[in-house]
């Protein structure tokens, strides 16, 4: 019996159709950078955009950083509003790097767009934001992502390191949750 998926009610992505889409990313992403005179910086955020980030940076065929920030706005499946950012001291100058953002999902475009809003006052030489899924109907915030994996309607989603009270990171696919599991622990 499958325990990982209790809760879970239609699969939207499979892991084959995540890999081939994140494939097309990973080239696109090379593509647009390979000519660029600046060093390549991949800013991801913890947790949710992990899995998104481990696999894309292996389809990506150029030198690049990665780095790790925190953010959070949830509580269960609704944003607080309030988007708190922590950037660390190494971030505090971006002269020198083309910085893309990678990220799990925009949904009301809070976050991307605060963090975007910090690493601007950092001065990067070019700023982009690659999404694996993206919400537009949620927007609460003008915010347009550069590169889009998949549009997704307004739909509670799980899995590929997107969470429900921190469960179902670890499923390989993208899924819809059971409203009958949501606010019931
Ligand atoms: P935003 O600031 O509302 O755009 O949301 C950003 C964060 O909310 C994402 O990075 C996710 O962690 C979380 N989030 C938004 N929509 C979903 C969802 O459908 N499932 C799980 N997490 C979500």
């Amino acid at each position: 019996m499958n325990k990982a998926d209790v809760g879970i009610k239609n699969v939207l992505f499979s892991r084959e159709q995540l890999t081939q889409r994140i494939s097309e990313m990973g080239r696109e992403i090379t593509e647009l950078y390979a000519s660029s005179p600046n060093k390549l910086l991949i800013i991801t955020l913890l947790k949710g955009g992990v899995v998104f980030t481990s696999d894309l940076i292996r389809h990506i065929d150029l030198e690049c950083r990665v780095e790790f920030i925190k953010a959070s706005s949830y509580a269960g499946t609704e944003s607080t509003g309030t988007v708190n950012i922590y950037l660390p001291r190494e971030l505090d100058s971006l002269e020198g790097y083309d910085v893309l953002i990678s990220e799990d999902i925009a949904d009301t475009g809070l976050t991307l767009s605060e963090l975007e809003k910090k690493l601007l006052e950092r001065k990067p030489e070019s700023l982009r934001t690659a999404v694996l899924l993206n919400k537009p109907s949620r927007r609460r915030s003008p915010f347009n992502p550069d590169m889009v994996g998949f549009e997704i309607p307004d739909l509670f989603v799980v899995g590929f390191g997107l969470d429900y009270c921190e469960k179902y990171r670890n499923l390989p696919y993208i899924a819809e949750m059971s409203e009958e599991y949501i606010n019931k622990e």
